[in-house]
C-alpha cells in the first residue's frame, strides 16, 4: 500500500512529468539500451526511430500515475499493453530494469527538481504499476499455455504456402514444426513472428493479425510489403523476397483485445484502409460460419484495384450470405475515401464497429461515425503500430 504522502507527491508531480514525458522516455530508452543492449532484440527499432514508443509509454506511465490510488481505472490500458507484452515474451525480472532506468531518465531530465522525496515516491509508484502489469501478464501466460495447443512464449512455425494477394499484400499459412494442433483464438487478434535478417545483429518482432477464421490447421498472415519509404520496412521486405515454403519462423500465441463479439446479435460493420483489411477477413469469415444470418457490411478502401487482397472471395461470401453487403472504394481510381455520408449510408442502426487502417483513416473514420451520432461504445479499433491518441476531426 502506498502512502496518502506518496500518492499526494505522485499525483502532484505527474503534470509536471507529463510535460517532459517525451524527452524522459527518450533519455530512458537510450540508457536502458545502452546498459541492456540484449533488450533489442524485443523492441521495435522502427518504433523507437519514430517516437512511437516513447510516446506510448509515457502516455501510460501518466495515466496510471494520475489513478495511483485507483488502478482499476487504467486496466482497460493494462490489458491492452499486457497482450502485446505477452506476445512479445516480456518477463517480469525485466520491469525492475524499467524501473531503474525511468527513475534515472526522470532525474536527468528534471535536475534538481527531482528531489529524493519526488524520486522515493515515484519509485514506490513504479512497482505499484509494474505489479499490476506483471499479474495481468502472468494470467495470460498461464492462460496460453494450457489452453489446448497453446504454448507460453514462442515456438517454431515452418511456412508451407505463400500466396500473392495484390501487388503488395502476400498471405503465409504456418503450421507448428512440432505438428501439434494450433489453439483457437479471437477473430481480429494477431501473432507476433520473430525472425533475424542476414547480417542483423538483432532479431525482428512484428504483429501481424490472423487474416482467416480459426479453426484450420495453419495460421495465415497477410503481410503488406512497406517497399515504397525511405527506409524499407525491414520485416515485411524480408517475408516477402526471402521466406518461402519450407522455412522456419518464430511464432507467439494469438493475442490482443480488438476481436469480434461473437456472442452479440446486433448488425457489425467492418471498415477497413489498406492492409488493415486482415483482421476484418477473419471476423467476416467467422460469421459465414457461426451465424450466417447476422447483419454485416464489409466496408473496404483501397488505393487502387491492384493493391487490393481479397476482392474476389469478399464478393463471393458477402453474396452468399442472406444480410451481408460488400462496398469497397478505390480512391486514386477517383472513388473518393470513406466519409460522412458514404457512413450514414451504409452503417446500419446500433451496429457494432470495427476499425482497422492507416491512423489517418481511422481518424477520418471514427471522426465522421461520431458526427453521424454513433456512441464511442459502439466502435472498437486496432492500430498496427502502439497505440496512439486519436485526435479526432471536423467531419
Ligand atoms: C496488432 C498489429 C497487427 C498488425 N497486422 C498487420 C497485418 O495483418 N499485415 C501487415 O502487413 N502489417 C500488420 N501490422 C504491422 C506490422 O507489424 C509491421 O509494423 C509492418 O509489417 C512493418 O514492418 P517492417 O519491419 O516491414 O517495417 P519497419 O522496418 O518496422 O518500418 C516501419 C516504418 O518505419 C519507418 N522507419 C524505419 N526506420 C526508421 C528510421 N530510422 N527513421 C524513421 N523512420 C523509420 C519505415 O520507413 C517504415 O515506414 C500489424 C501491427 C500490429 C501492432
Ligand atoms: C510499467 C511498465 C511498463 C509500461 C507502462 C509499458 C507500456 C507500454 C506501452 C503503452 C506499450 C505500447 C502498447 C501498444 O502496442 O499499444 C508497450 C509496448 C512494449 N513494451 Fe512495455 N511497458 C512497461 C514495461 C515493459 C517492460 C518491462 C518491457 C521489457 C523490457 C517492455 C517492453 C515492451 C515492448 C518490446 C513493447 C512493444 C514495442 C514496439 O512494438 O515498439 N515494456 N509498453
Amino acid at each position: 500500500m502506498l502512502s496518502q504522502q506518496t500518492i499526494d507527491i505522485v499525483k502532484s508531480t505527474a503534470p509536471v512529468l507529463e510535460q517532459h514525458g517525451k524527452t524522459i522516455t527518450t533519455v530512458f530508452y537510450k540508457n536502458m539500451f545502452a546498459a541492456h543492449p540484449e533488450l533489442l532484440n524485443i523492441f521495435n527499432h522502427a518504433n523507437q526511430s519514430r517516437g512511437r514508443q516513447q510516446t506510448a509509454l509515457a502516455n501510460t506511465v501518466y495515466a496510471a500515475a494520475a489513478n495511483i490510488d485507483n488502478l482499476g481505472a487504467i486496466i482497460p490500458a493494462v490489458i491492452q499493453i499486457a497482450h502485446k507484452h505477452r506476445s512479445l515474451g516480456i518477463q517480469k525480472e525485466h520491469y525492475p530494469i524499467v524501473g531503474y532506468h525511468l527513475l534515472g531518465a526522470i532525474k536527468e531530465v528534471l535536475g534538481d527538481a527531482a528531489t529524493p522525496e519526488i524520486i522515493a515516491a515515484w519509485g514506490e509508484a513504479y512497482e505499484v504499476i509494474a505489479d499490476a502489469f506483471i499479474g495481468v501478464e502472468k494470467d495470460m501466460y498461464d492462460a496460453t499455455e494450457e489452453a489446448e495447443g497453446g504454448w507460453r512464449t514462442f515456438k517454431d512455425f515452418v511456412i508451407v504456402d505463400k500466396a500473392t494477394e495484390s501487388d503488395v499484400i502476400t498471405s503465409f499459412y504456418l503450421k507448428p514444426a512440432d505438428g501439434k494442433q494450433l489453439p483457437t483464438y479471437k477473430p481480429g487478434q494477431y501473432i507476433t513472428v520473430r525472425f533475424r535478417t542476414p547480417g542483423d545483429e538483432y532479431t525482428l518482432n512484428r504483429q501481424y493479425s490472423l487474416s482467416q477464421a480459426p479453426g484450420k490447421d495453419t495460421f495465415r498472415i497477410s503481410v503488406k510489403r512497406e517497399d515504397e519509404c525511405v527506409p524499407n520496412g525491414k520485416a515485411s521486405v524480408h517475408l516477402h523476397r526471402n521466406m518461402n515454403i519450407g522455412d522456419t519462423i518464430e511464432v507467439s500465441a494469438p493475442a490482443g483485445d480488438f476481436y469480434l463479439d461473437t456472442e452479440s446479435t446486433t448488425p457489425v460493420t467492418l471498415i477497413s484502409g489498406g492492409v488493415g483489411i486482415t483482421p476484418m477477413m477473419a471476423m467476416l469469415e467467422t460469421i459465414a460460419k457461426e451465424t450466417p444470418e447476422r447483419q454485416v457490411a464489409f466496408l473496404h478502401s483501397a488505393r487502387t484495384r491492384k493493391h487490393q487482397a481479397f476482392d474476389e472471395v469478399l464478393r463471393d461470401t458477402t453474396d452468399s450470405l442472406p444480410n451481408a453487403k460488400y462496398e469497397v472504394l478505390y480512391s486514386e481510381e477517383g472513388d473518393g475515401f470513406i466519409n460522412r455520408e458514404f457512413l450514414a449510408k451504409h452503417v446500419a442502426e446500433g451496429s457494432d464497429i470495427y476499425v482497422c487502417g492507416p491512423t489517418p483513416f481511422m481518424q477520418a473514420v471514427i471522426s465522421a461515425l461520431h458526427a453521424n451520432g454513433v456512441s464511442e461504445d459502439n466502435i472498437h479499433f486496432e492500430f498496427f503500430g502502439p497505440k496512439e491518441q486519436l485526435e479526432l476531426i471536423n467531419a
